[in-house]
């Protein structure tokens, strides 16, 4: 029996990197997923993939909530046994830089994404199901210009402690993946340049004990076993992926 056969899985951020390895992932081994993002070509093509349904969604609109429940009612019969909350971006400015605009778009898209769309998901998730979510070892390590961006993971954590609190009397799990460095499009979407990426991975590269970035699979990994049955006692956890660097 595959871990995911007959479960309905929604993904936000299933387009790209950590969310769309899980979305192929959760498909290998038996499930139905539907991923949200924004970009529209992306989307296209995450819907192509078999057992795939793509829906735009802006994380960071709590008005596209509304919608993205009734695309869950319609595609999955409003039953979903795991949702991974993982859309997400980060900026990176030193304390001196820090903007009031870029400090909401974080928290909006990282943080009252994810806590709203949680509200609005929570009464389609039954005894057994799964919510997930995505933090990152930064919201511990003290990372120089990554103020903001920890911040906002360092309030998903601690939404997940409650969160599990607070449905575990439903039999709902409530975890997070934690990951290190992961070669994903996350570092263009940045706005840092291609000189400045490189800067930074060669900076970071010295700090992982396993002396590389991880790839999107291996927290896809994390994050299945966490969304899965073999994760059936745990709940209010983070799953550090980082190759050792925190
Ligand atoms: N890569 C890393 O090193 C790393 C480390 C720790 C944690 N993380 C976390 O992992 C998660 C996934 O990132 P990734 O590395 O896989 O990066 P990625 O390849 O850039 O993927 C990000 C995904 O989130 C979507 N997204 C971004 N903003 C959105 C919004 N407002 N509404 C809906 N979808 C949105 C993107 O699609 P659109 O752009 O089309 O909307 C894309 O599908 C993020 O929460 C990130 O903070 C990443």
């Amino acid at each position: 029996m595959k871990r995911f056969e007959g479960k309905n899985i929604l993904i936000t951020g299933g387009t790209s990197g950590i969310g769309l390895a899980t979305a192929k992932r959760v498909v290998d081994e038996g499930g139905t997923v539907l991923v949200t993002g924004r970009d529209q070509a992306r989307l296209t093509e995450a819907g192509n993939l078999d057992g795939v349904s793509a829906v735009a969604s802006d994380a960071a609109d709590p008005a596209a909530n509304e919608a993205l429940r009734a695309a869950v009612d319609d595609i999955f019969g409003g039953r979903l046994d795991g949702v991974f909350l993982n859309a997400g971006l980060g900026a990176f400015a030193p304390v001196e830089a820090i903007e009031s605009d870029e400090f909401d778009r974080q928290f909006s898209t990282n943080v009252r994404g994810p806590f709203l769309q949680l509200r609005a998901l929570e009464s389609a998730l039954g005894e057994g199901s799964s919510v997930l979510l995505n933090t990152s070892i930064v919201n511990d390590v003290g990372m120089p210009s990554s103020a903001v961006y920890s911040a906002t993971k360092g309030a998903v954590r601690s939404g997940m402690n409650v969160f599990a609190n607070e449905l575990a009397p439903r039999q709902i799990r409530v975890n997070a993946v934690s990951p290190g460095p992961i070669d994903t499009a996350f570092f263009a979407a940045t706005g840092l340049s291609e000189e400045e990426i490189q800067g930074f991975v060669e900076q970071v590269l010295s700090q992982v004990p396993l002396g590389r970035f991880g790839a999107a699979e291996e927290v896809a990994a994390g994050a299945a076993f966490l969304l899965s049955d073999d994760a059936s006692f745990v709940t209010g956890t983070e799953l550090v992926i980082d190759g050792g660097m925190s």
